[in-house]
């Protein structure tokens, strides 16, 4: 049987196998569940579209979700984060429809969405709610098909939030973000590591001694600054939110606005959520030969009209790498187009972070399957029982053992008769 498909070069498959065996050593957990799907068949038959960056950790959780029963039709949810090796392999070794070319123009990344939701998905999953919105918008005829569907990151989270506060929102969603499993160890170790190497791998410019900005002290801002500090940068933290702004300040960084970092810094990241936070106003005073990059979902954070309008030439001068030659003669480096750094230079957060925040996205397909008849047109949290669940059992894979209450201490913490 053909399996329907966008990729790149179906004979890259073989390598892409290679590496998404490599990645399930470190997927211990979601094998687990893997395993436990494949045996009890949670998802059979139910119609699935999977709107994530095509990575290899991405490849384990189809391959659970496949093993559980789904009918799935997996798309890419960013234009540069595909690996095609993986794109390929998905479709010709895991026999798993898939719509992804890394550097996809806009026109194709959403042309690659419809293909995926032709099926007719009854759940969705989505990294930045795209196939959210689509939904919405474009393809409303299938909207009451859909029993419910899961959410990956903040960014998503945000924007579905606002659409059930409206009313607008066409089905209940699983917000996987909010996991401790996922946001705790994904969102600050992974977007830590992989951001740092994204910036490495594009420049293999020395970070030690440098002045590093980091915009946003959320858990992805906290980790790209204890990553950068790690390595040796001067790193100074830029914020809106005086409570974030304050921890940034008590972890011993230094907190400052951004129109006063932008001129001493030798890099900037992104990682707020929200457009235009390197502006107009911070690229007119930015040091010549500075480097800007961003790790948050959208490309919107850096304003990229502004840059291209102040510019008399761009270029690209390594993989990843554009020269905007400003018309007053400096020079600014922008990484990745603008896209999340640590997928479009790098192979975005390591399998063992992605195994937690897979784990989730695998059980929460499996909980909104259940209870998708019970829930309201809101978002939900998968139950903290899940979340210790998946905590106890990366302990147990990594051969860590942790202590139980004992039913005296137990019964202590839900007395209020107990004093002094
Ligand atoms: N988001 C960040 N890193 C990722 C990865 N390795 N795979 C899928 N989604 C990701």
């Amino acid at each position: 049987m053909t399996v329907p498909s966008d990729v790149t070069n179906l004979s890259l498959a073989p390598a892409g196998v290679d590496r998404i065996q490599w990645a399930a050593r470190e997927m211990p957990v979601l094998k687990l569940i893997r395993d436990r799907f494949h045996r009890e068949q949670p998802l059979k038959g139910i119609r699935m579209t999977a709107c994530l960056h095509v990575t290899t950790e991405t490849a384990n959780l189809a391959i659970t979700l496949r093993d559980a029963g789904a009918d799935l039709r997996v798309c890419a949810s960013n234009p540069l984060s595909t690996q095609d090796d993986v794109a390929a392999a998905l479709v010709q070794e895991y026999g798993i429809p898939t719509f992804a070319i890394c550097g996809e123009d806009n026109e194709t990344y959403y042309k690659h969405i419809h293909q995926a939701l032709e099926h007719g998905p009854q759940l969705t999953m989505d990294d930045g709610a795209d196939v959210v919105a689509v939904l919405h918008k474009d393809r409303r005829d299938l909207l009451s098909g859909v029993v419910g569907g899961t959410e990956e990151t903040t960014t998503g989270v945000v924007r579905l939030r606002a659409m059930a506060a409206d009313g607008a929102l066409g089905y209940p969603i699983v917000a996987i973000n909010e996991s401790d499993t996922k946001h705790l160890f994904d969102n600050r170790y992974g977007t830590g590591q992989s951001t740092l190497d994204g910036i490495i791998r594009a420049t293999n410019v020395l970070i030690a001694g440098k002045t590093f900005v980091v915009a946003g002290y959320g858990w992805c801002g906290r980790g790209v600054a204890s990553r950068a500090r790690g390595l040796g940068a001067h790193v100074i933290v830029t914020e809106v939110d005086p409570v974030k702004a304050l921890e940034a300040v008590m972890d011993g960084f230094q907190v400052v606005p951004m129109v006063e970092a932008a001129p001493v810094a030798d890099f900037i990241v992104t990682l707020t959520g929200d457009i235009n936070v390197v502006d107009r106003a911070h690229l007119e005073t930015m040091k010549d030969g500075a480097i800007i990059a961003n790790s948050g979902h959208f490309d919107a954070e850096i304003n990229l009209k502004a840059l291209t309008a102040m510019s008399e030439t761009r270029r690209r001068v390594r993989d990843s790498v554009d020269e905007y030659h400003l018309e007053d003669g400096r020079k600014l480096y922008l990484l990745g187009e603008g896209r999340l750094v640590n997928l479009a230079a790098a192979e975005g957060h390591p399998a063992a972070v992605m195994d937690m925040s897979f784990a989730n996205q695998a059980l929460g397909a499996e909980w909104i399957a259940v209870n998708a008849h019970k829930l309201e047109k809101t978002v939900y949290e998968l139950p903290a029982a899940v979340d210790q669940e998946i905590a106890h059992l990366k302990l147990h894979a990594m051969g860590i053992r942790i202590d139980y209450l004992t039913e005296e201490q137990q019964r202590y913490l839900t007395s209020w008769q107990e004093g002094t």
